[in-house]
């Protein structure tokens, strides 16, 4: 299993800002696989949702990874939410290092996420129904994918990167 440092779990779990804390903590530079696309692609995630389809996406989020773990140097990686559905992506990330899965209740889920129009699968409709729906089909391939499973709801970042330092010292 190689270094790397990879966040998986649901939109609004928190991947970015522990990610922050954890790159910041190892000194390590952080990579962020939509921040990748959209830069790649020089237009946003919704937009390429829009012009190009879901499956498109998936397979530009293959390819990011593909590419990461060709890189050299350590570092810590949050994924898009949808990333680890595909088993090809939970067995390359898997290999790249430590996964660490944030498990997030449907209610943070739609605390955070109040508003947001940045993404498309929340869009429109019964939002609440969407997150419990996607969250419950979902969980069985987050749990798949990770080494470590830590419970962010009611905590701080600075909290939970500790128990991921703490208990995987990595
Ligand atoms: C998605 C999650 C988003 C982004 C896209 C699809 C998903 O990333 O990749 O909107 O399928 O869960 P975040 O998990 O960073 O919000």
């Amino acid at each position: 299993m190689g270094r790397h440092i990879i966040l998986i779990g649901f939109m609004g779990a928190g991947k970015t800002t522990i990610g922050q804390v954890l790159a910041q903590r190892l000194k390590r530079p952080l990579f962020d696989t939509d921040q990748l696309i959209e830069e790649q692609a020089g237009m946003t995630v919704s937009r390429i949702f829009e012009v190009h389809g879901e499956e498109r996406f998936r397979t530009m989020e293959t390819e990011t990874i593909r590419t990461m773990i060709s890189s050299g140097e350590d570092w810590v990686l949050s994924v898009g939410g949808g990333l680890p559905l595909r088993e090809e992506n939970r067995t390359l990330l898997k290999q790249a290092g430590t996964v660490v899965y944030l498990r997030v209740r449907p209610e943070t889920v739609l605390d955070r996420l109040k508003g947001d129009t940045t993404r498309p699968l929340l869009q429109g409709g019964d939002v609440r129904e969407k997150v419990e729906t996607l969250l419950s089909y979902r969980s069985p391939f987050y749990e798949e994918a990770a080494h470590v499973t830590i419970d962010v709801d009611g905590k701080i970042p600075e909290e939970i990167g500790d128990e991921i330092l703490k208990r995987h010292s990595l």
